[in-house]
């Protein structure tokens, strides 16, 4: 018999001795959960592809916000879908848009016991659903002119109280405008989690149906190419070395190798967001019995932690919290 003595299987026989040898432990206090504030609305409304998400009215902003609050989750990620639409996307920029309203509405509720964020984009805000604006002869958006009114946005957002802002549009030089912009305005202490690394991905569709994203056609001239490593570790590089506190990996489980590999190239926090399509896969699959619902999610965060990522963005954040804090 070859080494009958060496079992890896005793560190498993029982739960006490598999919780005592376990490697990765996900964190209500790692996990940040994305909301939806809907300008307009007088009562909460369902998102159809994201079954649990909804869009709020300001009202049930602040009492989600507390209730996450309560699970201990680390931060909430606030996007805002405006009423009306123009091809600058200035409600972004406007103090009484509906994404600075609801920053002002989740800081007087919570204050500091969570972390406030907020994307900074522009394309829940422009008439056309891209992120930035766009070139007068319609050859795409113009990198430049768009990162002047990122500047304007974060600006309105620290205005607002928001702790993080998230530059999330993938144009070349914005970690940079927004810090120097930030820091211009006396808004030192607001951090910049950028989305370093945002693939052109397939798995961003509920997402758009939750902030009724007017896209048509892709976003392929700025997010990156699903096939691409070595080009996030470039992201990465410049981000930093732009001033980024935190940079984030997204989508998340089709992108772990890139997570791990950004992991082991900085000494920010990573943060990996499990986006709006991983999360309507595993609960439609669950919906239909064909996965076990709390395993698989859990199983998934713990693996994007695995690989690497400190923060987790998971529409999911305030249910595991929950379970997580149940269970240790
Ligand atoms: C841009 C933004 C998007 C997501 C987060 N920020 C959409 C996009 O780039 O098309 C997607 C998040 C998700 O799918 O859950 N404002």
């Amino acid at each position: 018999m070859p080494y009958p003595e060496i079992r890896p299987r005793r560190l498993r026989r029982n739960a006490a001795v598999r919780r005592l040898v376990s490697e990765t432990r996900v964190d209500p206090a790692e996990l940040v959960v994305p909301m939806f504030v809907k300008e307009g609305l007088t009562e909460p409304r369902a998102v159809a592809s994201l079954p649990g998400v909804l869009q709020h009215s300001r009202d049930s902003l602040r009492k989600a916000a507390v209730e996450a609050v309560q699970a201990g989750v680390g931060g909430i990620m606030l996007f805002g879908v405006p009423e009306t639409r123009d091809e600058t996307g200035s409600g972004g920029i406007d103090p009484a848009g509906i994404l600075n309203v609801a920053i002002r509405d989740v800081i007087s509720e919570v204050g500091d016991a969570t972390v406030v964020m907020s994307d900074l984009c522009l394309d829940e805000f422009t008439s056309h659903g891209h992120c930035g604006l766009l070139t007068p002869d319609g050859g795409g958006v113009d990198n430049d002119a768009t990162l002047a009114a990122y500047a304007e946005m974060a600006v309105a957002q620290a205005e607002a109280g928001v702790h993080v802002v998230g530059p999330s549009g993938m144009m070349d030089g914005q970690v940079g405008v927004v810090r120097r912009a930030l820091d211009a305005a006396g808004h030192q202490d607001v951090s910049v989690l950028a989305y370093a690394v945002k693939y052109a991905s397939a798995f961003f569709g509920p997402f758009r149906d939750a902030v009724e994203s007017a896209l048509e056609g892709d976003r392929r001239a700025y997010q990156q190419d699903p096939a691409n490593l070595r080009e996030s570790l470039r992201e990465v590089e410049l981000d930093v070395a732009e001033g980024a506190d935190m940079v984030m990996v997204k989508p998340a489980l089709p992108y772990l190798d890139v997570v791990s590999a950004v992991r082991a190239a900085v000494d920010v926090p990573v943060a990996a967001y499990q986006v709006s399509g991983e999360y309507a896969m595993v609960e439609a699959a669950a919906a239909n019995g064909w996965l076990d619902r709390e395993r698989t999610m859990l199983e998934t965060l713990t693996s994007i932690r695995r690989a690497g990522a400190q923060i987790i963005l998971t529409y999911w954040a305030v249910e595991a919290a929950q379970l997580l804090r149940a269970r240790y």
